[in-house]
């Protein structure tokens, strides 16, 4: 079933668990995240981000979305993750997402607050929730590591107040995609972020970070992780070892393998976030 991704949050943030957001790519990335959180009993976030639209067109994934988080015997919330414009907001909104992210976080602060702002303006006019990102979170191999890109504490207060969102995404040393090393999240400015602020956090880059410090953030505030890389990788795994090792290899099979694929990584992230039994 459907719900609100506003309430789903504060479920978690109350519960001291996080919810997990499974970027998926395919219908069988849809099929075994859903899959997953109905065996398990949890609530699942599946969200599709705007530099993933090539791969899968948004217009495209929506409708599968939507039917499958319907049709679940969990609580479902169907999210875009970083959308880039307002634009991009807006057709997610239209196409039924219940709620959207605007990533502004590279943009200077004043202009992170307005266009963010801007877009939680719209979004609430459609009952959509809105989650918004401060602070840098970078990409494995590309970022200079030398300079502070935590989420600063009063900002934090201020850019909520001031846009209105549901849901922030920090910075505290996380970052997308494969790591080369397990990273050390800043527990310390996570601590102080959720101290200054009653709202859901949310963690993205998800994938390769420590049990530890999974565990740490989702007692300290964090109530949504986004999880893409791990899955992708699973999904490969999966299927060279069926192409490897298959008598008869064929696409039928192979499908099944990438549902299954999907499901296992998806279960062991909702284990280790604490939502199973929580639906
Ligand atoms: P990973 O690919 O590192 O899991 O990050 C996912 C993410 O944060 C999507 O927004």
């Amino acid at each position: 079933m459907i719900v609100s991704f506003k309430e789903m949050l504060q479920a978690a943030n109350n519960g001291r668990y996080a919810v997990g957001a499974f970027n998926c790519l395919s219908l069988e990335n849809v099929q075994g995240a859903i899959a997953a959180a109905e065996e398990l009993n949890s609530p699942i976030i599946i969200q599709l981000a705007e530099v993933q639209f090539p791969c899968a067109p948004l217009a495209l994934m929506a409708p599968q979305y939507l039917e499958a988080a319907k049709a679940a015997k969990v609580p479902v919330v169907v999210h875009l993750d970083h959308g880039q414009s307002f634009q991009t907001c807006v057709d997610a909104v239209r196409l039924g997402f219940g709620s959207v992210m605007f990533d502004g976080a590279s943009l200077p602060f004043e202009e992170n607050v307005r266009q963010t702002a801007e877009v939680a303006r719209m979004a609430k006019a459609f009952g959509v929730d809105v989650e918004a990102e401060l602070g840098k979170v970078g990409d494995v191999g590309v970022d200079d590591d030398s300079v502070d890109v935590f989420t600063d504490v009063e900002e934090s207060a201020e850019f909520i107040a001031r846009t209105g969102v549901d849901a922030l995404a920090v910075a505290i040393g996380n970052q997308h995609g494969k790591y080369v090393a397990t990273p050390r999240l800043n527990i310390a400015r996570l601590v102080e972020l959720h101290e200054r602020n009653a709202m859901p956090l949310v963690l993205h880059g998800g994938s390769g970070t420590s049990e530890e410090d999974f565990k740490s953030c989702i007692h300290n505030g964090i109530c949504k992780i986004n999880v893409a890389t791990a899955i992708q990788l699973g999904v490969t795994e999966d299927v060279q070892r069926y192409l490897a090792s298959a008598a008869n290899p064929n696409y039928i099979d192979m499908k099944g393998i990438i549902v299954e694929a999907s499901k296992r990584v998806v279960a062991d992230h909702i284990r280790l976030f604490e939502s199973n039994n929580r639906a």
